[in-house]
């Protein structure tokens, strides 16, 4: 009996060596941890239990026939975060650069179809060339069924990328469409072809950073939602990212006990605003001030500043903020803002996260250059997702709330539950000056007659009263009171029931 407890350890310890010990020593000396020291950190401890050790390819082209590797580049399995199931894949970089075969993408579709049918969240760890090129069609085969895995699990089941080393291929469109990506910097890189068939097909130059590094994602072209300096940075953060999404479309929100007062008073909130309202403010600090114990975890914080998207807590349950910021732009809408506050709140409309918008926006930006780039069509993205959220939806109105951007911040006309100002807002078609010259353009070379004018259309206009009086906002609150106001208002929501009319699925403007 002992031998044969003997052999299946020694099968286990080849199989955890993947590609070997000197290719797991280059991974180190890049600064990267393999597959399984990944899944360790990530998960709590022991609690990983693996499937499919032993599966090997079943390629014979190439010579593959000589290199079988057992676990065939990914390790596979689940586990629990903070005592939650979690279903996790790791890409193996030692085994085949981690690229894709025929049994590897089994391997994954079976942890796909677990997640699914066990309503749990999944997560990717990629290291990664793509499909594996010595099996042609059938890696393209296996890639097809994870992304229709993916396809189907959106929006029912959380899932999460993060890359941790050099990916291509379906390496990225897999990672593409899961709610989050996440990235390291300086060893995790993410294109569709790297830099040797670039240099190739269109005999450019570029190194990997330049072509897909860290920063060319999240603050360029908002693929990833944020970077990390090192894996254990990285998964540390997914493990408190975990911790603030349900396990399913169709479970509670996680609660978590908060030791920090609903009712708690803040007063520096009372000159948050300045008294020059073309001054900027950090609508962050708002933010840390609502949210339990200033605990916010921000998505995509590095594209589009001018708008802030994160997650939060409130009573120990969470909410998605979406706020604009002041600091960046004056806090205006424009393209890229609308795109990436319109997927975040997509998403917590999917996850039945309950959205808390916090507006000062002076309107969607003007000129050719967001004209020619679909400012019509991205700013829709964003009054779409809001008017079709079913989720409670509280708003703060602290400054600006002008024009259309006005109806797209979650006002009461986009089904907002409890809309609410501070004494501070201002809420007008346009601002006082736009206003008196196009409304009193005869008195343009008046200037005592249009300081007049001004200063009525700022006396009636620039306030949150006229709004107040139609029942467009709920109550003029004062600003030190907001965390208090918010708690209640979502306690109030918590059981809201609000369908939208059968439909196979909608036509957002994408
Ligand atoms: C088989 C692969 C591989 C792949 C890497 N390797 N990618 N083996 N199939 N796709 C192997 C390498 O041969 C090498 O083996 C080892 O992994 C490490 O790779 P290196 O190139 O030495 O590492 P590095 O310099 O860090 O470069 C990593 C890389 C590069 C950027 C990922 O390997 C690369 O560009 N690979 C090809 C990417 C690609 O074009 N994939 C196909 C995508 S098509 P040895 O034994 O020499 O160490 C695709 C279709 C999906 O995925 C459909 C999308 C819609």
């Amino acid at each position: 009996m002992k031998h044969i407890l003997d052999r299946l350890d020694q099968r286990r310890a080849r199989a955890r060596l993947g590609g070997g010990e000197g290719r797991i020593a280059a991974q180190h000396k890049r600064g990267k941890l393999t597959a399984r020291e990944r899944i360790e950190l990530l998960m709590d401890h022991g609690s990983f239990e693996e499937f499919d050790m032993f599966v090997e390819h079943r390629c014979d082209d190439f010579g593959m026939e000589k290199t079988k590797i057992p676990g065939d580049g990914v390790v596979t399995g689940w586990g629990t975060v903070n005592g939650r199931t979690v279903f996790v894949f790791a890409k193996d970089f030692t085994v085949f650069g981690g690229s894709l075969s025929e049994t590897h993408a089994q391997k994954i579709t079976k942890i796909q179809d677990m997640a699914l049918k066990n309503r749990a969240p999944i997560v990717g760890l990629f290291d990664a060339g793509g499909a594996r090129i010595q099996e042609g069609v059938a890696a393209l085969g296996g890639y097809g069924e994870v992304f229709q895995r993916n396809v189907l699990a959106s929006g029912v089941i959380p899932q999460i990328s993060l890359i941790m080393g050099p990916c291509a291929g379906g390496d990225v469109y897999s990672p593409a469409m899961t709610d989050f990506i996440f990235m390291v910097r300086d060893t995790s890189y993410m294109f569709v072809t790297g830099p040797d068939v670039v240099k190739t097909v269109t005999n450019e130059t570029v190194t990997a950073e330049e072509l897909g590094g860290a920063s060319v994602h999240t603050v360029r072209s908002s693929i990833a939602d944020r970077a990390y300096d090192n894996d254990v940075e990285a998964l540390l953060q997914m493990r408190r990212l975990i911790d603030f999404l349900p396990s399913s479309n169709t479970d509670d929100l996680p609660e978590w006990e908060s030791f920090d007062d609903p009712d708690r008073i803040d007063d520096s909130l009372d000159t948050l605003i300045p008294d020059n309202p073309n001054k900027p403010y950090d609508i962050k600090e708002l933010i840390l001030k609502t949210a339990d114990e200033g605990d916010f975890f921000e998505i995509q914080e590095a594209h589009a500043k001018n708008i802030v998207t994160g997650l939060a807590r409130i009573e120990g349950r969470t909410v998605g903020i979406v706020a604009n910021q002041p600091m960046v732009l004056a806090g205006v809408l424009d393209s890229d803002a609308s795109r990436k506050a319109a997927r975040f709140v997509r998403f917590c409309d999917c996850f039945n996260i309950p959205l808390l918008t916090f507006v000062d926006v002076p309107g969607f930006l003007p000129g050719t250059a967001q004209e020619y780039g679909g400012l019509i069509k991205h700013g829709a993205k964003l009054l779409f997702a809001y008017a079709e959220a079913t989720v409670p939806k509280v708003t703060v109105i602290t400054r600006k709330a002008f024009g259309g951007a006005y109806d797209v911040m979650a006002s009461k006309h986009l089904r907002g539950d409890i809309n609410l100002a501070w004494p501070t807002a201002q809420i007008a078609v346009m601002g006082a000056k736009g206003a008196v010259e196009i409304i009193f353009r005869a008195d343009i070379d008046d200037p005592a007659k249009i300081a007049k004018r001004t200063a009525e259309y700022e006396e009636r206009f620039l306030s949150p009263f006229v709004a107040a009086e139609r029942g467009y906002i709920d109550e003029v609150i004062m600003p030190h009171t907001t965390r208090k106001r918010v708690s209640r208002a979502l306690a109030m929501l918590r059981h809201k029931r609000l369908e939208n009319p059968w439909k196979k699925h909608d036509n957002i403007p994408l």
